[in-house]
């Protein structure tokens, strides 16, 4: 076990009759909010209104930065930056998933350079200190964007997807009412679910290196949840028991809680990342296509034990196989739930994806070196992950 220092700053107001302490949680800042918003769901869902009344009433200042895409770009985030240079803005309210959320950690970010520009940070992997504060409106469980360090801009004109982190960049307060998550259509509700399997999956202890069986035991009941209410979720949008344990388990699987004393891993995020960067597809759903077939690549005799005890454990799989038959089981598992139970499409083809990029898409993905994890990923590595 590493030695780590857990500090999340985060204050979370988690249920359903939480929204009357937004205004004074946003005035502790300032009176001048930028609120940030996705392509609309929110003024579908009636979400907008109740917002903006609340702020209203209590003579808040709101201005607005609308439309951030999902995989946000990085000239959205320069919009709001601009704004808020322009109008002095105090705190950024976040109101949707993790575009939206990132998105607005990188306004927050660029808003207090001279530029006003989030790209240099980005490219340059600037460790951000100094940022507006940030108040989030989580609408989708999927991220965990809503109580981490990190936010995912995308630069569509050089086809790059990185991470912008800081301490500065988690936000100060995050509301998660679960039945915000009731208008989530089924597809994003599949892909959200999978991208919290799947960022506590990357932190798991695969070369079964672990010595930290209390983390071992609180990953696999994250993974367990999400396998347990993810298909009730999609079957019943408003199972408020479902979406509550699929947004507590997304901010639980990023906020440090579950990867303290491991070394942070993430390779299927990296891999997926230069997909979504190249082909601007959903990012749970490329992780449901590489993750069985990054778990088949690096299966061996010493990640074997680790992959059978997590089909064990969180698919319920027999304990009376042999080892190496266990694990092969348990990626069966992983498989049936992305593409079976999920119902999300097995195949990058599927989703118009070809091999024309996979070897700039491998190298970009190791950054001139490997990808570490279980087993360090070459570019080569990558590039047959892909191919399979
Ligand atoms: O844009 P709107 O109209 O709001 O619609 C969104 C969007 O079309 C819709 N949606 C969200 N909540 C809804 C809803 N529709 C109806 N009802 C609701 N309650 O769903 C679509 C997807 O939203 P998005 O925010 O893009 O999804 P998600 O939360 O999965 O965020 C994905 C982004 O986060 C990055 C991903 O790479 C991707 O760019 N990530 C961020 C991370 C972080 N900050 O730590 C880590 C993750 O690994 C991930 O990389
Ligand atoms: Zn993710």
């Amino acid at each position: 076990m590493n030695d780590f220092i857990f500090h999340n700053p985060d204050k979370v107001y988690f249920g359903k009759n939480q929204m009357e302490h937004l205004p004074e949680e946003l005035l502790k800042f300032g009176k001048k909010v930028l609120l940030v918003y996705g392509g609309g769901s929110i003024k579908k869902n009636g979400l907008y209104d109740t917002v903006t009344k609340l702020l209203k009433a209590n003579d808040i200042e709101i201005f607005e930065l609308s439309g951030v895409e999902p995989n946000p770009r990085h000239t959205t985030a320069n919009r709001g930056a601009k704004i808020c240079k322009k109008e002095n803005i105090d705190v950024i309210l976040a109101v949707g998933g993790g575009s939206t959320i990132d998105c607005s950690k990188g306004v927050a970010a660029a808003a207090l350079t001279e530029t006003g520009d989030v790209w240099p940070l980005v490219s340059n992997r600037v460790w951000v200190e100094k940022a507006l504060p940030i108040v989030a409106i989580l609408t989708n469980a999927a991220t965990g964007s809503e109580m981490d360090s990190w936010a995912v801009i995308s630069n569509m004109d050089t086809n790059e997807k990185i991470g912008l982190g800081g301490g500065a960049l988690v936000p100060r307060v995050a509301f998660e009412n679960p039945e915000l998550s009731f208008s989530l259509p089924t597809y994003q509700t599949a892909c959200g679910a999978f991208d919290i399997f799947n960022h506590v999956l990357d932190n798991y202890y695969l070369a079964g290196d672990a010595t930290f069986d209390m983390i071992l035991e609180f990953q696999e009941a994250v993974m367990r949840a999400v396998v347990k209410w993810a298909p009730v979720a999609m079957k019943e949008p408003e199972n408020y028991e479902a979406r509550a344990n699929l947004m507590w388990a997304s901010s639980m699987a990023l906020n440090n809680i579950l990867d303290a004393g491991t070394v942070h891993g993430c390779a299927c995020h990296a891999m997926e990342h230069e997909l979504s960067a190249y082909y601007d597809i959903t990012h749970g759903h490329g992780l449901a296509i590489v993750t069985p077939r990054w778990l088949q690549y690096i299966l061996d005799e010493k990640t074997a034990p680790a992959i059978y005890r997590l089909g064990v454990k969180v698919f319920g799989i027999s304990e009376e196989f042999a080892v190496m038959e266990g694990a092969k089981k348990a990626i069966e598992a992983v498989s049936n739930f992305c593409f079976n139970t999920l119902g999300l499409k097995a195949n990058l083809s599927n989703l118009g994806i070809n091999d024309e990029h996979f070897k700039n898409m491998a190298e970009h993905a190791c950054f001139g070196g490997v990808i570490s994890g279980p087993k360090n990923l070459t570019a080569a590595d990558v590039e047959e992950i892909y191919k399979m």
